[in-house]
């Protein structure tokens, strides 16, 4: 070996890698998310001929490292999310709560300090205030299932910071009271737009009207590939607090490791980051959004229109029909007994359907039932959340139900109404 130093002027001791690169991420890994999506053997057959064939590169990297000059998976996600979402500014991060998390730190939520969420929803809303050390408020809902905001402002305080209005069961919330009542009071409004992405009010997207929009991306919502989350704002000091508490390691920088640019703009946060696998999914799924709301629409509202009112029975309210989206037909009848058979009459009609009754198990889609919040303390008493939300029949509505389908279901459940009620 030639014993001069390169940095004299010798040869290289190791000029280049030798080795063939290998992405981290290529073709078994692919294969066998092939695999999971249940293709047939032949097509895996041929999936993985084409894919052994091709020219990887070095596979999916961490776009938010490194930069690179095409925009990674995650941006183009966020991009189509701030088109589909109407706002400026939306980060993907690794799941709703996630994304709630960062949305409470942002808008001052921490110890002393109030969030009012509404009684029905899911205990992520609440879980994410309480995380923060500050105390959520319950506002009890009217027959829309969503915050009532006529119960809004005598819940507000002088620790109250935030109240965060959920779209849930893709049903959307009267958001124009809500909001009014922010601004009067100059609280922070957080839209919980996990079960209702898509959704809108007044013909503008849910997530959109107030300070903050949260979404969660998981396979179980309405578009997602596997467990994800989003936050949306028009607000850029907003933005950046949230990326903040979400990415601590302050990626999200123009650079990283400058000082604070203004008071505050640096703290303790953490890391929710989306992966450029699951942005991939999630480019792809966010295209066919529009595709599922439309399909869902069109099935919700061919079977509605065809329901006969009985006077034992009360539909769901809609705050904005145009703008739901209608994957669930709820409704309530008058008491526990009359749920119970109707939802088993239907049930042997064909129709998935369920009712929860008074007598049924914890549930934390209701207020009284987030016991890890409490502890010792008694739940706040919501007394329409609980006597509604517990006498409800639930129809879940496939998007994918053809015309005759629709027709169907529809002419099942005005047999079993008509078999026990009384026609309105
Ligand atoms: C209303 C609501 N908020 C927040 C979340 C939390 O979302 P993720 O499961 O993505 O953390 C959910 C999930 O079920 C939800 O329904």
């Amino acid at each position: 070996m030639n014993k001069t130093l390169a940095i004299e002027g010798g040869p290289k001791a190791f000029p280049n890698m030798t080795g063939k690169n290998q992405p981290k991420v290529g073709v078994e890994e692919f294969l066998s998310i092939a695999e999971r999506f249940g293709f047939s053997a032949d097509a895996m057959k041929r999936l993985r001929a084409a894919v052994t064939d091709a020219d990887l590169g070095t596979g999916p990297h961490l776009g938010r490292y490194y930069g690179s000059a095409k925009p990674s998976r995650g941006e183009q996600f966020e991009a189509l999310a701030c088109e589909k979402f109407g706002v400026k500014f939306a980060q993907a991060v690794s799941s709703g709560t996630g994304a709630l998390h960062a949305a409470m730190i942002a808008v001052g939520a921490g110890p002393g300090k109030e969030v009012i969420c509404p009684a029905t929803g899911f205990i992520a809303t609440s879980m994410a205030a309480a995380l923060v050390g500050a105390t959520p408020i319950f506002c009890d809902v009217d027959e829309s299932l969503q915050l009532d905001p006529t119960k809004l402002e005598a819940l507000i305080t002088p620790r109250t910071v935030a109240v965060v209005p959920t779209h849930h069961w893709g049903v959307v919330c009267d958001l124009a009271p809500v909001i009014a009542i922010a601004r009067k009071h100059k609280l922070k409004v957080i839209e919980d737009c996990a079960q209702a992405p898509g959704a809108s009010y007044k013909g503008k997207p849910v997530g959109s009207h107030g300070d903050i929009g949260c979404y969660s991306i998981s396979s179980y919502k309405i578009i997602g590939g596997g467990e994800g989350g989003m936050f949306v704002t028009n607000d850029e000091r907003l933005f950046d607090a949230m990326r903040q508490a979400a990415e601590a390691g302050g990626l999200w920088r123009p650079n990283r490791f400058a000082p604070e640019r203004y008071p505050g703009e640096l703290f303790p946060g953490t890391n929710y980051r989306m992966s450029e696998l699951e942005s991939a999914i999630n480019v792809i799924q966010m295209q066919k959004l529009e595709h599922v709301v439309s399909r869902h629409r069109t099935v919700f509202r061919q079977v509605k229109s065809q329901l006969q009112n009985f006077r034992e029975i009360r539909w769901q309210k809609s705050n904005d029909p145009a703008g739901d989206i209608g994957y669930l037909l709820r409704y309530f009848p008058q008491n526990d007994e009359l749920g119970k058979k109707i939802a088993t009459a239907l049930q042997a009609e064909g129709v998935g359907s369920y009712f929860r009754g008074a007598a049924a198990g914890p549930d934390w889609h209701l207020n009284r039932d987030m016991y890890p919040l409490f502890r010792d303390n008694a739940p706040q008493n919501c007394p329409v959340a609980a006597d509604l939300y517990n006498r409800s029949v639930g129809i879940s509505l496939d998007q994918w139900y053809s015309p005759a389908d629709c027709d169907a279901i529809a002419g099942a459940i005005n047999k079993v109404h008509s078999a026990y009620c009384t026609p309105a």
